[in-house]
């Protein structure tokens, strides 16, 4: 079936590829948002892939997913830390969730292990680079 997903990008990253490369590799937001249209493409599925460095823009867009997205891939980035109203925007749908972590944020700073939006994700990946992305559209295959 064709899938609608929207993926969705947080705070600083943007800035990947020159971004602590030792973190979070090389692979730019624009590296991996080409990958992910093509792999979609492959499975006949539309892509839209945005990043804000603004909470508010991120709310909005998930609120937006509502009856225009099948799917919804996030990495909150920052906001995965502190943001309550990204998980309530997200505890709203009703399709899957799949959080993507380009790090491992379990073997990061304490700060880092909890995850507010996980609550309302089908699933999580976190550690496995820019492939998380891909490995996030395969798992939403039916
Ligand atoms: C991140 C992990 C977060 O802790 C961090 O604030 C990010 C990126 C990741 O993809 O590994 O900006 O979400």
């Amino acid at each position: 079936m064709s899938k609608r997903v929207l993926i969705l990008n947080g705070p600083n990253l943007n800035l990947l590829g020159t971004r602590q490369p030792e973190v979070y590799g090389r692979d730019t937001l624009d590296g991996i948002a080409k990958a992910c249209a093509a792999d979609a493409a492959k499975r006949g599925w539309s892509v839209d892939f945005r990043q804000s460095n603004m909470e508010g823009d991120l709310v909005t867009w998930i609120q937006q997913a509502r009856g225009t997205a099948d799917a919804l891939i996030i990495n909150p980035a920052a906001f995965t830390h502190t943001s309550v109203a990204i998980l309530d925007a997200l505890l709203v749908l009703d399709i899957p969730v799949i959080e993507v972590h380009l790090s491992n944020i379990h073997k990061r700073e304490e700060f880092r292990h909890h995850s507010f939006v996980s609550r309302a994700a089908t699933g999580v990946i976190a550690g496995l680079g820019a492939k998380g992305y891909l490995l996030a559209l395969a798992a939403l295959e039916d």
